[in-house]
């Protein structure tokens, strides 16, 4: 059966990222015989430009029709002035979760031929492996009520709402304890519940649904702590599962780990694994157009969306083998390169990476 892959270049860096991604993805197709077929729209400011929303009906339809979506990114200076309801990243949210994406996995890996980028030592960062995994459909980001309002004595105050349901947590849990399980069985869950409501339901949830996995041992963390633990022995860690905003700031705090955020790439999966793969970062509108992006962590998406959504592991490590091939051949893009290597643009490095894999 072939495999509809609907391809989102986005904004910005996306479209030059994204065209080295699918370079890389047909040259496994014919290496694997994937039988994936790729067809193409837009997502973002581009959607804005042409449909006049961030996400049209259309679109949304054929991202369900698809079995997974390759995403650029979205968002840039050109669209930062517009109706707020109508900014790209709205189309993002939207479709996260009219999909039910709500397993995101945020692997944080550390290249050997890297460990001069990183931020810390190397010795608190050599052999760096960990895998976050996120919610990404619930809690804060999307909790109602929220409000911007007028007090009666003249003060503006605002809130908005961190509300988790059990099933929520049950089923980001579960992804946890799997992903514990086929790596070094240790989960550790990240919450607030010394404070919070949401995170004291949350620890219980992941407690009973510790009772179906005896094998993984399980280990809870204050958020404030874990942010602490990160940069000074993350190695401590194997995988952590946390909610939608502790999720999304802790993965970027270890982005900053592995060297560049050009290096990490992410997967929002459903209930039944098929997904959207995007690079962590941003549409960097400072260098789009220049052919200097670094497209290793869209190629790298590409080897998550093999493993997760279409079981094709052996095209998935060949993938991250190329792609650690030609960081070993010295190439590197401005955001990784360091004295002694030698510097290329976007479309050099996707075309190493696809030589890489050809050659394997
Ligand atoms: P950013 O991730 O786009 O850029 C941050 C810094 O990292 C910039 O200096 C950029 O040049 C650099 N950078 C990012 N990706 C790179 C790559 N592949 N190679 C080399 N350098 C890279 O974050 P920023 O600047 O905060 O946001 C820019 C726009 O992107 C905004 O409109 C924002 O809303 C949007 N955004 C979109 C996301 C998405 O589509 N998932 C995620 C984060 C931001
Ligand atoms: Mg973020």
């Amino acid at each position: 059966m072939s495999k509809q892959i609907l391809i989102l270049p986005g904004d910005g860096i996306g479209p030059e990222i994204v065209a080295e991604a699918v370079k890389v993805l047909e040259q496994a197709n014919q290496q694997f015989g994937l039988g994936v077929e790729l067809s193409y729209d837009e997502l973002g400011g581009g959607a804005y430009d042409k449909y006049g929303v961030p996400l049209a009906d259309e679109t949304l339809e054929r991202a369900r029709q698809a079995d997974a979506i390759l995403l650029g990114a979205v968002g840039g200076p050109k669209w930062d002035t517009i109706d707020p309801a109508l900014r790209p990243e709205r189309g993002l949210l939207k479709i996260r979760s009219q999909l039910g994406l709500f397993g995101n996995l945020r692997p944080a890996l550390l290249y050997p031929q890297l460990a001069a980028a990183s931020s810390l030592k190397p010795e608190i960062v050599a052999g760096l492996d960990i895998l976050i995994v996120r919610e990404l459909t619930g809690g804060i980001y999307f909790g109602s009520p929220r409000e911007n309002r007028v007090l009666e004595n003249g003060e503006r105050q605002a809130y908005d709402t961190l509300p988790y349901s059990e099933s929520e947590i049950r089923r980001i849990a579960k992804v946890g304890f799997d992903m514990a399980r086929v790596r070094s069985k240790k989960l550790c869950s990240v919450d607030k519940a010394n404070v919070l409501a949401s995170s004291q339901l949350w620890r219980t949830v992941v407690e009973e649904v510790a009772k179906d996995y005896p094998d993984v041992e399980l280990s809870h963390m204050y958020v404030d702590n874990a942010a602490m633990q990160l940069v000074r022995a993350p190695k401590q860690f194997d995988v952590i599962v946390t909610d939608n905003m502790f999720g999304d700031i802790l993965s970027d705090e270890a982005s900053m780990l592995t060297g560049s955020i050009g290096m990490l790439p992410s997967a929002s999966l459903d209930a039944r694994n098929k997904g959207m793969y995007e690079p962590c970062h941003g549409s960097a509108p400072d260098i789009a157009g220049k052919g200097i992006a670094n497209p290793l962590a869209t190629i790298l998406s590409v080897s998550m969306m093999l493993r997760y959504t279409f079981n094709q592991g052996a095209a998935a490590d060949a993938i991250e083998q190329a792609v650690s091939v030609v960081l070993d051949q010295g190439l590197r893009t401005g955001d990784i390169w360091s004295e002694g290597c030698q510097k290329v643009g976007t479309r050099e490095m996707g075309d190493a990476v696809v030589a890489a894999l050809r050659n394997l």
